[in-house]
C-alpha cells in the first residue's frame, strides 16, 4: 500500500479541497491522446498486459495473483479513489487502441502530495519512452492536480527506474519499507521532490 511522503507540508482545507476537485474533474486527455481512466471494460486488456512479468514484476502495489477478479477489484478501487479525489488509474492506448502502458497516481490531498507507479509494455521499454513519459507525467501531476510534493519508491535493483527518477531531479532520501497487497514488505529506495524544486529544474 502506498505511504504518504516522509516530509509533511502544511496544507489548508482550501488547498486540499482544490486538489480533491482536480483529481475528480481533470480531463485525462490533457495528459495526452490515448489516455483514459481504467474502467471495468478494460479488465481483459489489463490482465493481458500485466501478466508479463517484465511489465508488472517490479511493481509492489499491483494485485497478486493477477487474475481477472483481482484486476477487476483493483480497477474498482481506482475508480473509488478517483471519486474520493485520492487517486487515478490512467491507461495509455496507442493509435490502434492497444493498451501500451498504465500509470497509477495516489494522492493525499491533506498532504498536497502524490505518488505514481506505472509500466509500459516490454517491447517499448529501454527506448527512452519511459523516461520521457515520466517527466511529462510528473509535470502534469504538479500542474493539473495542483499538489506541491511528489514521492516515489523503487526496488533497489530497479536500475532503470532509479536512473529515471534521479534524472528527473528527485532527491534521494534513503530507504523505506513498502507493503505489498499480500502483506509482504519490500525494502525500497525512496525519493521526494517539491513543486518548487521541480520548476527550478524544468521551468
Ligand atoms: C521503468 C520504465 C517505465 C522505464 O522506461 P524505459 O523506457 O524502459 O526506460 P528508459 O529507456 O527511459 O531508460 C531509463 C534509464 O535507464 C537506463 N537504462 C535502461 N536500461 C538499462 C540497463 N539495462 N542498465 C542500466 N541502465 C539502463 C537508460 O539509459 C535511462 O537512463 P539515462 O536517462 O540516464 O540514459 C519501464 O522500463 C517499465 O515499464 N518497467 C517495468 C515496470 C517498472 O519497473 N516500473 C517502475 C516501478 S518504480
Amino acid at each position: 500500500m502506498s505511504s504518504p511522503p516522509l516530509t509533511v507540508l502544511e496544507v489548508s482545507d482550501e488547498e486540499a479541497a482544490a486538489i480533491r476537485a482536480a483529481v475528480r474533474g481533470v480531463d485525462l486527455k490533457t495528459l495526452g491522446e490515448g489516455r483514459s481512466e481504467a474502467r471495468p471494460g478494460d479488465v481483459d486488456d489489463l490482465v493481458e498486459m500485466l501478466s508479463d512479468e517484465r511489465v508488472s514484476g517490479p511493481i509492489y502495489d499491483l494485485p497478486r495473483p493477477l487474475t481477472r477478479d483481482s484486476v477487476a477489484a483493483w480497477i474498482e478501487r481506482g475508480m473509488a479513489e478517483r471519486a474520493a479525489g485520492e487517486g487515478l488509474v490512467v491507461l495509455n492506448r496507442d493509435d490502434l487502441g492497444r493498451l501500451v502502458g498504465y500509470t497509477r497516481v495516489t494522492v493525499w490531498p491533506e498532504r498536497s502530495a502524490a505518488e505514481i507507479a506505472g509500466a509500459i509494455r516490454a517491447e517499448r521499454q529501454n527506448t527512452g519512452e519511459g523516461g520521457a513519459g515520466a517527466i511529462h507525467t510528473f509535470d502534469w501531476i504538479f500542474t493539473a492536480l495542483g499538489v506541491r510534493m511528489m514521492c516515489l519508491t523503487a526496488a533497489s535493483d530497479n536500475i532503470r527506474s532509479a536512473r529515471l527518477i534521479d534524472a528527473a531531479g528527485f532527491v534521494r532520501m534513503g530507504e523505506r519499507d513498502v507493503v505489498r497487497p499480500d502483506g509482504g514488505v519490500r525494502r525500497s529506495l525512496y525519493w521526494e521532490i517539491t513543486r518548487d524544486q521541480w520548476r527550478a529544474r524544468w521551468g
